[in-house]
């Protein structure tokens, strides 16, 4: 995975991505302190196109004003703007989008003591979990990490310190030899993935946890609303550990990884132990939508012209 791209947004410009440097002195990068969205940009016949652009930004602002940061120097409009004019300016196909709100000083842990900075850079990111993991399914592991309590640090935010427990549980999970870490929550339910929300499939029914200990994948609301399209019946409850292993199909969704499912858990079998139909017809159906050719493309995707070499920085 190559992570380079020309031009970084830093502030309210694009810089080039030599001359883009921060400050070592941030809370941002020393306690966490930082919040984030991960977005996608897909190649179409109409050139690039942003998957679902307002809602991530309204969940990073939302992000920001759950951890505490009172005033931006940037409106909803600005942030949009620069997201698509940093896409525009590397010129990719299809890109993986990271804007990031830092808190620049504060190193005396209170968060109106330092200045919010905004940080957006795009780097070419095709696949998460490979093309063989995504035919085939994932394999997962229970992890022995559980998944925040939302009194211990919020998990509707995307707070880069609350991705610790994720590293750490992701790390354990592949250093054990699987794909990805299934997190319980506080009570033992079923929380999420590391970097995915998860769904379950039994009796032709689909059943996802409930948004109070999850974040609020966009991913997850777009399957939900793809799934109900196809007249699935769709059931938010909690469920057991026990259950994933009983399920005809577990999936999981998210930016990064799209619809893949889990084929194993625990070394148990998950069904036949394949993708089952359910998934794979929602991963086409999500397919389709991010290449311009569902009913729902036009909703959901912002397309991006690009941008002449004059106008960049
Ligand atoms: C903890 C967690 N859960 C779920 C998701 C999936 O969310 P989305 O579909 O919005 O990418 C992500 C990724 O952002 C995540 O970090």
């Amino acid at each position: 995975m190559a992570l380079n791209s020309t031009y970084i947004w830093i502030d309210d410009r694009l810089k080039d991505s030599q001359e883009a440097t921060l400050p070592f002195i941030n809370a941002g990068l020393h306690y966490g302190i930082s919040v984030f969205e991960g977005i996608r940009c897909y190649e179409t016949d109409r050139g690039a196109a942003i998957f679902r652009l307002e809602e991530h930004v309204d969940r990073l602002l939302n992000s920001a004003h759950i951890l505490g940061l009172r005033e931006l120097p940037f409106n909803r409009q600005a942030l949009i703007a620069a997201i698509r004019q940093t896409v525009a300016a590397n010129g990719f196909a299809a890109c993986y989008i990271r804007p990031l709100i830092f808190v620049d000083g504060a190193m005396n842990l209170v968060i109106d003591a330092g200045k919010p900075r905004l940080v957006i850079a795009v780097w070419e990111w095709k696949t998460f979990f490979s093309q063989e993991a995504k035919e085939r399914g994932i394999r997962a592991n229970i992890s022995s990490l559980t998944r925040l309590h939302p009194n211990v640090s919020m998990t509707k935010a995307k707070i880069s310190g609350n991705y610790v427990g994720s590293v750490m549980a992701k790390t354990e999970s592949v250093r054990m030899g699987f794909d990805e870490a299934i997190m319980l929550d506080p009570a033992g339910y079923v929380a999420e993935c590391t970097g995915e929300n998860l769904f379950v499939v039994r009796g032709g029914v689909i059943y996802t946890v409930p948004r109070c200990s999850i974040l609020e994948g966009i991913t997850r609301d777009s399957i939900i609303t793809l799934a109900q399209d196809l007249g699935y019946r769709v059931v938010e409850e909690a469920i057991s550990r026990d259950q994933l292993y009983m399920s005809d199909e577990v999936f999981v969704t998210g930016t990064a990884a799209e619809v893949v499912a889990i084929r194993e858990i625990d070394f148990r079998k998950i069904a036949s132990g394949k993708a089952g139909p359910v998934t794979t017809t929602l991963q086409h159906e999500f397919e389709k939508l991010t290449r311009g050719e569902h009913g729902r493309s036009e909703q959901w995707l912002s397309y991006v012209p690009a941008m002449s070499a004059s106008v960049k920085v």
